[in-house]
């Protein structure tokens, strides 16, 4: 006879087996759960903060995995949450400039082998230590080698190195960590100390920040690419561009709807044509050729976003996505201005700490807008004329949120709210006079992402196709006849991807329609997004604006065409919104 009854130790067995299996479930559900704010610091440029120390740390369960004491953690998992148990995290010290103490040492410089540890030195391109390193020791002599070297700007060069023994690179201040990485320590320099740190993942990710440098080559993961990425000294930010009507009097935008850019490569959704077996397809790479050659065409003055530049399922870095779909504009010092779709912000980053992010990034022209409004990202940007300060022509953007907070009364998409629309009613109060004092007739334009109410009042006196139900909110909170009393012409928005329809929206009175207004839809551009009802070619919607005229017109151009441009149409005709 046992001490303990069988059933006893049948349940004491039963419990031990599944203590691991709910612990991993509680993990598991803690991970995903844990709101936004408490599992994601952005990296805060604390004034005259350097970087002191930098660690790896690895943890298995999350609930036990706090930062090390003194350290604070860039949470990012450096796995990109593809381990099912696991995490990696990079942790850094920072200190103030003036608590620096003594000959304290700093972080100068980073540095990632590109082979794993102990190769031998070949002149192959396989070096034992990363091209920066060498690059830092020039002139200690040591043995030669021919290499050829990709460099910090995609080029590739021939270029004589020394090989620096071990020694000689522990006195420069190098020392090595986990993954490849090399950390330069020396005493502070206010030009070399780095003051933030940061990762960006996939191959195809890009810094877009004013003077972050991202390293060439990836962490030695065998996991997905994460690329470091650091600054150093608080850098200016770059001032935000000032739109002004060209010497010729024009002036043009291209509208970008719905990229839905993913961290990684990006799947393509309902491609067209369909694709052959085993033909493969990378969404964003696509999606970014398209866009990359309508702006070689165009060279617009300004990109409109209206909304899922994100593809917030496919975006467990929503960072790197945002990145990747504006480096087109910033490398190209286009300005831009972004609204936020309903995808965006199912990702890794909220609305609001996207919005901070796209606000600071060079040539945006995006803005949070006042805190007490509802949304993020309710502005106003004027286009002023070629030789004065006087505006020519006023753009409102406006955030129309996600999904109805009222589902059982208003199901559906979520409206745009009475507190927004009071002030978009005075968003341009502070430039009055200088829209009043503009010689011509002065225009106005809106644009976000979910169409309104009135998108579904389809009739004749259109142009482009309708191909899908119009996605509006149930509840009509007649923005409709705000904007028309503002005196705005166009609208355009984006959120149905095979719907690229302008139409002709007539003031009616009885129906609470002031003015003649155009509802226009983008059209979808992204690739990572669906395309169906029977197969949509992905395109851009241009506007040209003509402020000798007072005209605005649009066309669209096509990814499998995008040399040519299909549906022109005027929209604007001498300050009258027309139908022609
Ligand atoms: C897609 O992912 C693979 C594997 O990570 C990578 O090699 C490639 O460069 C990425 N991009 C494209 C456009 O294929
Ligand atoms: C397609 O891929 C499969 C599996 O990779 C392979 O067995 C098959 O031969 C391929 N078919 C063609 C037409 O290339
Ligand atoms: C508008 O025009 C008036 C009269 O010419 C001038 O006094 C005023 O300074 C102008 N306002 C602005 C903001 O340019």
């Amino acid at each position: 006879m046992s001490i303990l009854p069988k059933k006893w130790v049948r349940q004491l067995i039963y419990i031990l087996l599944l203590l691991p299996t709910l612990l991993v479930g509680i993990d598991v559900l803690l991970l995903r759960l844990l709101p936004n704010s408490v599992h994601f610091v952005l990296p805060v440029n604390r004034h005259k903060a350097v970087i002191t120390q930098l660690a790896f740390r690895e943890c298995y369960f999350s609930v036990f995995c706090q930062p090390k004491p003194g350290f604070t953690r860039l949470e990012k998992n450096l796995f990109l949450n593809k381990k099912w148990i696991g995490q990696a995290f990079v942790e850094y010290q920072q200190s103030s400039w003036n608590d620096l103490t003594g000959d304290q040492p700093v972080v100068l410089d980073l540095a990632i082998s590109n082979i794993e540890e102990d190769s031998k030195v070949a002149g192959n391109g396989n070096h034992l230590y990363p091209i920066r390193i060498l690059n830092d020791l020039q002139g200690i002599s040591g043995r030669r080698f021919i290499s050829k070297i990709v460099g910090d700007d995609g080029k590739e060069e021939e270029v004589v190195y020394e090989i620096p023994s071990a020694k000689q690179i522990k006195e420069k201040g190098w020392e090595k960590l986990k993954y490849g990485l090399w950390v330069k320590y020396g005493p502070f320099d206010e030009f070399q100390a780095i003051t933030n740190i940061d990762v960006l993942y996939g191959f195809e990710a890009k810094e877009v920040r004013h003077k972050w440098i991202k390293l060439p080559n990836p962490l030695l993961l065998n996991h997905v690419p994460v690329f470091f990425s650091f600054v150093r000294k608080g850098e200016k930010q770059l001032s935000k561009p000032k739109l002004k009507i060209n010497s010729q009097g024009k002036f043009k935008i291209l509208q970008v709807a719905d990229l839905h850019f993913s961290t990684l490569n990006g799947t393509c959704q309902d491609p067209v044509p369909p694709l052959k077996p085993n033909e493969s397809c990378f969404a964003d790479a696509r999606t970014l050729r398209f866009l990359n050659k309508v702006l070689d065409i165009e060279n617009p003055d300004l990109v409109v976003l209206t909304g899922d530049q994100i593809y917030g399922d496919r975006a467990p870095d929503s960072q790197t996505a945002m990145f990747k779909a504006l480096e087109p504009f910033i490398s190209r010092k286009i300005p831009y201005a972004l609204t936020l779709g309903n995808h965006d912000d199912e990702g890794s980053l909220s609305r609001d700490q996207l919005m901070e992010i796209v606000e600071q990034l060079p040539y945006s022209l995006s803005e949070k807008g006042p805190a007490e409004i509802d949304g993020v990202g309710n502005f106003y940007v004027p286009i002023h004329g070629s030789k004065s300060s006087n505006v020519a022509v006023s753009l409102y953007f406006l955030d129309t949120h996600k999904y109805s907070k009222q589902r059982k009364v208003h199901p559906g998409y979520d409206w745009i709210k009475e507190n927004q629309l009071e002030w978009l009613g005075k968003a341009h109060n502070p430039y009055l006079e200088n829209i009043e004092n503009y010689s011509h007739i002065h225009l106005s334009m809106g644009f976000f992402h979910i169409p309104l109410p009135e998108y579904r009042d389809f009739h004749e006196k259109h142009l482009g196709s309708y191909k899908e139900g119009v996605m509006a909110p149930t509840f009509n909170s007649h923005a409709r006849n705000v904007f028309g009393k503002l005196g705005v012409g166009v609208i355009s928005v984006g959120h149905d991807h095979c719907n690229d329809y302008c139409l002709f929206d007539e003031k009616d009175e009885e129906r609470d329609k002031t003015g003649n207004i155009w509802l226009c839809y983008g059209g979808a551009a992204g690739e990572g997004g669906y395309g169906g009802y029977g197969g949509t070619t992905r395109r851009l919607r241009l506007f040209s604006i003509d402020s000798q005229s007072n005209d605005i017109s649009t066309w669209k151009r096509l990814e499998s065409s995008p040399e040519d441009i299909f549906e022109e149409q005027i929209l604007v005709k001498n300050g009258v919104t027309v139908w022609e």
